[in-house]
């Protein structure tokens, strides 16, 4: 293996310009890996630096391994194509090398190679694409409506959990079959996870939940996706019980990156009420606005990949075994392909934000994160209610996911 001419340094970060670009000196790259960062820092200092300076660039292992740092939108794309290369299946996020293999490794379709993933995904496929999302459209509008005379009701309202929250877990445990009466406690298991940033797999409620619901679907198929996991094949096998319940999980728990997007663009709109206003105006901007609120909101912070061959990037040398680091925020600021990165503006077009991946991977819930922010953002602009900031935010803690935890409103019906 190659080390990177840029050493890790504990140098505190050099003073930056207004939007972060600026950089002197070598600044502390290991901090890209510490949580606080994306609590109360801005991370994008160091990958601007990055992209300039150190576009493939190794960090030495601390409590998690050591591992490649890709920046730049041009390396992030190839490598997320290039899936023979670029394994999935040891798992698909940084984690301390303490805690062992990733129990979904060659399990669930986020951590499956070919040709297993392909066929994985296209048992799930019908459950999201065009015609299945266009189809739900009418109960992802009726709960928006429910979540948000609901919240307009409280004296107080954190538009992340009683709205994005509330509206995300709803929309993927009707895919998964979960009756309606059990939404609101399985809401609560799964906040409580992700408040805690501990797997889903972790939360034995979660857990039970779903291997009942399972037993009670194996004597009563019904059309939902649970059903469809449970008697469909995978090169010709029926699926374990476990791995079942670890793709319903991964789904519930994909959705983290869905309701991030969804407090994320709130807040973008919020604090930029110009943009808001156009929005109002015109309809039509509604398209071009949720591809920059994914290009702005980036929340799945990074993908990893374990390198199956040599491979040669920018002249470092990726050795098999490598673990590479792909950080989707940079990409989506970078400025060979961006003008004005760190600008929001409802109106970019073209937007070549790659938020929701590229490639066999390419996010398999983008039409319904889609949908499902056309029908909040159309509900809030459409005059019926009157929402404003009130209250600090507090961002997650995390390099798994970023943006906003909490984003205290005040929400009323007009
Ligand atoms: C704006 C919101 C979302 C963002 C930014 C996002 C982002 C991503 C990204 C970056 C990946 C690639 C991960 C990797 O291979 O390393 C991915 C995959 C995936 N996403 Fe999303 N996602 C979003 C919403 C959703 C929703 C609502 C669902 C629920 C169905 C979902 C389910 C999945 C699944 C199951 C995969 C694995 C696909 C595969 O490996 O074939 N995502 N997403």
């Amino acid at each position: 293996m190659t080390i990177s001419t840029i050493p890790a340094t504990t140098t505190e970060p050099a003073e930056t310009d207004a939007s972060g670009r600026a950089m002197a000196g070598t600044p502390p790259l290991s901090r890209l890996t510490d949580p606080d960062l994306y609590a109360s820092g801005d991370p994008h200092p160091l990958w601007a630096w990055m992209r300039a300076e150190a576009p493939v660039h190794w960090q030495p292992a601390t409590e998690l391994p050591g591992f490649w740092s890709l920046t730049r939108h041009a390396d992030i794309r190839a490598v997320y194509q290039d899936s023979a290369t670029f394994s999935s299946a040891q798992g698909v996020l940084l984690r301390p090398a303490a805690a062992g293999p990733d129990p979904g490794g060659n399990l669930t379709l986020a951590l499956t190679d070919a040709p297993r993933h392909k066929q994985l995904r296209t048992l799930m496929a019908g459950w999201f694409n065009t015609r299945a999302v266009r189809a739900l459209e009418g109960y992802v509008r009726a709960s928006v409506r429910g979540v948000l005379d609901r919240a307009a009701e409280q004296d107080t309202c954190d538009f992340a959990t009683d709205v994005a929250g509330r509206l995300s877990l709803m929309v993927i445990a009707h895919i998964l079959g979960v009756p309606e009466a059990d939404h609101d406690k399985l809401y609560r298991w799964t906040d409580e996870a992700f408040a805690a940033h501990s797997s889903l797999v972790s939360h034995p409620d979660i857990v039970d939940y779903f291997m009942d619901l399972l037993y009670r679907r194996m004597e009563e198929p019904t059309d939902d996706l649970v059903s469809a996991l449970l008697h469909g094949t995978v090169g010709g096998d029926l699926l374990t019980e476990i791995e079942v319940v670890l793709n319903c999980e991964n789904l519930i728990g994909a959705t983290e990156n869905g309701r991030l997007a969804l407090i994320g663009g709130a807040q973008a709109l919020l604090e930029h009420p110009q943009q808001w206003q156009r929005l109002a105006h015109d309809r039509a901007l509604l398209p071009s606005a949720i591809e920059e609120i994914m290009r702005w909101t980036s929340s799945a912070t990074h993908s990893a990949r374990t390198a199956t061959r040599p491979y040669e990037l920018r002249g470092q040398r990726i050795a098999p075994g490598d673990k590479v680091v792909l950080w989707l925020p940079s990409a989506n600021r970078d400025e060979d392909v961006f003008s004005d990165p760190y600008e929001f503006d409802i109106t970019r077009t073209p937007n070549r934000h790659i938020a929701l991946a590229v490639g066999e991977h390419f996010c398999i819930g983008a039409t319904l994160a889609r949908a499902q922010m056309r029908v909040l953002f159309s509900e809030l602009i459409n005059g019926a209610y009157d929402i404003k900031l009130d209250g600090p935010v507090r961002r997650v803690s995390s390099i798994a996911v970023n943006g906003t935890e909490s984003l205290p409103v005040r929400l009323r019906a007009r």
